[in-house]
């Protein structure tokens, strides 16, 4: 049996698709359930951030989880593949009006992914402070509380829609395969046979 977590919306969705196409059966979660079990597979429903939580802890051997996630947590798993759903990017965003202005000394961004801001900003030598915020990000500028965000984009609706702009794109993601390094060891074949069959399952896709 492979316990395997999935974030909550339309990447558990595209994963379980995936899955139904390989096993030729249906993988549906009933209504708020949390757990969903069919044949030697255990899926579990958590929220995005949480994922690499969940496996690095060994309470899931498998999980899907956006690469920026990854990147922003940076905790010790195996990478087994690039899903090629959920693509997105992190950006930098800033009204419409504003143009980031690099010899400022203290510029204020708002993100949910702190790390990545860190990263990203100190490889460019500015010091920039960093706001914590858990979600509507793009109000941040909007209000005064920052001069710029970093943020997932998906579409740009949501930046559009708010008068922001993208200044910058940091990096691309996607939702990638990880494991547990304990799991990759002690249940190798189980998720090798899983691996290769998404990995037909996707090229065939492409
Ligand atoms: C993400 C992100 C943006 C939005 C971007 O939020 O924080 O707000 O999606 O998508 P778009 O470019 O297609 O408009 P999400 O809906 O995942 O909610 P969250 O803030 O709770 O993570």
């Amino acid at each position: 049996m492979l316990t395997i977590a999935l974030p909550k919306g339309r990447i558990a969705d595209e994963t379980l698709k995936i899955f139904e196409t390989i096993f030729d059966k249906k993988f549906l979660f009933e209504d708020r359930k949390l757990i969903l079990e069919e044949g030697d597979f255990r899926f579990l429903l958590v929220r995005n951030q949480d994922v690499p939580v969940y496996v690095e802890h060994q309470a899931a051997d498998l999980g899907v989880v956006g690469l920026d996630v990854l990147e922003e947590k940076e905790l010790d798993l195996v990478r087994l593949m690039d899903l090629n759903i959920g693509k997105c990017r992190v950006c930098v965003g800033m009204k419409e009006e504003d143009e980031l202005d690099y010899n400022s000394p203290d510029i204020r961004i708002a993100t949910k992914m702190v790390n990545i801001t860190k990263n990203y900003f100190s490889k460019k030598a500015m010091a920039v402070e960093v706001i914590k915020l858990y979600g509507s990000i793009e109000l941040a500028p909007l209000v005064g509380l920052a001069d710029a965000i970093v943020d997932i984009v998906e579409t740009g609706t949501t930046m559009k829609q708010n008068g922001l702009k993208v200044v910058e794109t940091i990096m691309e993601s996607s939702a990638h395969l990880i494991a547990n390094k304990n799991s990759f060891i002690q249940k190798k074949e189980e998720i090798l046979s899983l691996y290769h069959k998404i990995e037909k399952e996707i090229r065939a896709g492409n």
